[in-house]
């Protein structure tokens, strides 16, 4: 029997994963690369870093691993944009990652122009520096990057894919809808890149990737890219919507919410692209390569586990991510505390770049159980919002939510998201979602799986979390907790993007 193996470049690590034909997993490594902070709303990474980091990790695994490989997926954090030189190979800037605040500014400036009602209709997106093209666009003004014929400009997994199948040498410069429908340069009806927005942000076409189906041989492995030379590169998504599928949230109003670094709540809508919705994104979740195409409606939650980072590298009050649990659960509950983490300002539905964290509400009585506890609350609360704003949307409310991520591993965490949705919540046996459905886009195009059917059967429950007591034991903190967003927002405006 042979495996699948997917690259799941994430945002603080590159994880590899092998697959075996029932969706289980065969074998992992991981590695975390640096973050870069240069200055307070930056968010930098070393492309190079992280390609030494999928060399290390996949090299690893296939070492260990006793089945042959018979496909490759990538997955990556979206909207970070790379720009390389085709003939060096060398990034030409650190990447900028999707969490930097540094074009607020020129968001504002674009809004006041009159660019948002094209720039929503064309993408599904909004005007807010989480994506890539004023990214792209600060490169190319500020960040030194100069047009050249070699020039290329990419997502994490466009600049992988290249160097991946040869680099210099013939790399394949390629991506596909789901990770290019997130940089605001992609038409979300016709999949193809828009020139009236290449030309709005001043990005070159010739720099950009080939747009091809998420599932579908891109080109092969070749040596020194850590992993048996020849192996076919046949999936990519970028992480949310890789996670999507492989929750098998395959049928319109399926939803999953992956609490990760942040959290991203997505519904499958169906394979037509409907008008934008208020608050919300529409995006492409991906392309087969017999031509279907499926959208979804996107929640992003900028900040959630990196609040539990927070918790354990900032305020140093816990030793490991995990241990916050035993923490939050040494209280009955926050004590009337409110942990708003706009830590990278807000993003839906409210969309506020100059929004920055808060912490209210605190008393005498106050201790690190209550904080620990309230930022586990928070994590469930900004989910209940997009929820909120995500069923008026779609006309249904959701009546069960599939999580995963790192920080779904956390009891307490989904019994307060139960909670507070009022919905039953369900955590699948596999949760690394995100790499197994860039392996199921790879092993699909590669006949591994024949169809999305074995998908749908392969999918496990390990625990489904309902909902332990009513409406009005929660309404209160929903009520303060309405109060203390409101106390978050716009704090960064006065200071500019930098505050
Ligand atoms: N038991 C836990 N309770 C709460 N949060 C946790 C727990 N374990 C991990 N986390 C949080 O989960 C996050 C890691 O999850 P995961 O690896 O899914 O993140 P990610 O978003 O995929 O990372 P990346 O952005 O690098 O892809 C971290 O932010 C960590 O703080
Ligand atoms: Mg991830």
């Amino acid at each position: 029997m042979s495996v699948v193996l997917a690259i799941d470049a994430g945002t603080t690590g590159v994880r590899a994963a092998a697959f075996r034909d029932d969706g289980t997993a065969a074998g992992y490594s991981y590695r975390e690369f640096t973050q870069h902070f240069p200055r307070p709303g930056w968010v930098e990474h070393d492309a190079l870093e992280i390609w030494g980091a999928v060399q290390a990790t996949v090299a690893e695994l296939a070492g260990r691993l006793e089945e042959p490989i018979a496909a490759v997926g990538i997955t990556d954090q979206r909207e970070t944009v790379v720009a390389w030189d085709r003939r060096t190979g060398q990034p030409l800037h650190h990447a900028i990652v999707w969490q930097d605040r540094r074009t607020a500014p020129e968001c504002d400036s674009l809004r006041a122009a009159g660019h948002e009602p094209l720039v929503r209709a064309t993408t599904g997106l909004v005007l807010d520096p989480y994506f890539s093209a004023t990214k792209a666009a600060w490169l190319l003004r500020e960040g030194g990057v100069e047009v050249t014929p070699d020039l290329a400009i990419g997502t994490i997994d466009s600049w992988l894919l290249w160097n991946l199948t040869g680099g210099v040498d013939g790399g394949v410069h390629a991506t596909e809808p789901s990770n290019a429908s997130r940089t605001l340069l992609l038409d979300i009806r016709t999949l193809a890149w828009s020139d009236e927005l290449l030309e709005l942000f001043g990005v070159p076409r010739h720099s950009l990737p080939e747009v091809r189906p998420s599932s579908g041989r891109f080109g092969v492995t070749v040596a020194g890219s850590g992993l048996p030379t020849g192996l076919p590169v046949s999936g990519i998504a970028g992480d949310q919507q890789a996670a999507l599928f492989g929750q098998a949230c395959l049928s319109p109003g399926m939803t999953k919410n992956t609490y990760g670094t942040g959290s991203f709540v997505l519904m499958h809508i169906g394979d037509t692209c409907p008008e934008p919705v208020e608050g919300l994104l529409t995006t492409v979740a991906w392309t087969l390569a017999d031509g279907t195409r499926a959208y979804a409606l996107e929640g992003a939650i900028f900040v959630t586990g990196a609040a539990v980072q927070w918790l354990r590298d900032g305020l140093s009050i816990i030793e490991r991510a995990a241990d916050v649990a035993e923490l939050a659960a040494s209280v009955p509950d926050t004590g009337g505390v409110h942990l708003v983490p706009a830590f990278t300002g807000l993003g839906s539905p409210w969309w506020d770049p100059y929004a920055r964290g808060t912490l209210l509400g605190i008393t005498r009585g106050t201790g690190r159980g209550h904080i620990a506890r309230a930022v586990l609350e928070s994590i469930a609360l900004q989910t209940r919002d997009v929820v909120l704003a995500m069923s008026e949307a779609s006309g249904h409310p959701i009546r069960s939510l599939k999580a995963d991520g790192g920080a779904a591993a956390n009891d307490l965490l989904l019994q307060l998201q139960a909670d507070h949705l009022q919905v039953p919540v369900s955590r699948p046996v596999v949760q690394e979602t995100t790499a197994l459905g860039a392996a199921y886009l790879a092993g699909l195009a590669e006949g591994v799986w024949a169809s999305t059917d074995e998908i749908t059967a392969n999918w496990q429950l390990d625990t489904t979390f309902e909902p332990a007591v009513g409406t009005e034991a929660v309404a209160p903190t929903q009520a303060s907790w309405a109060r203390a967003l409101e106390r978050s927002r716009g704090w960064a405006a006065d200071a500019g993007a930098e505050g």
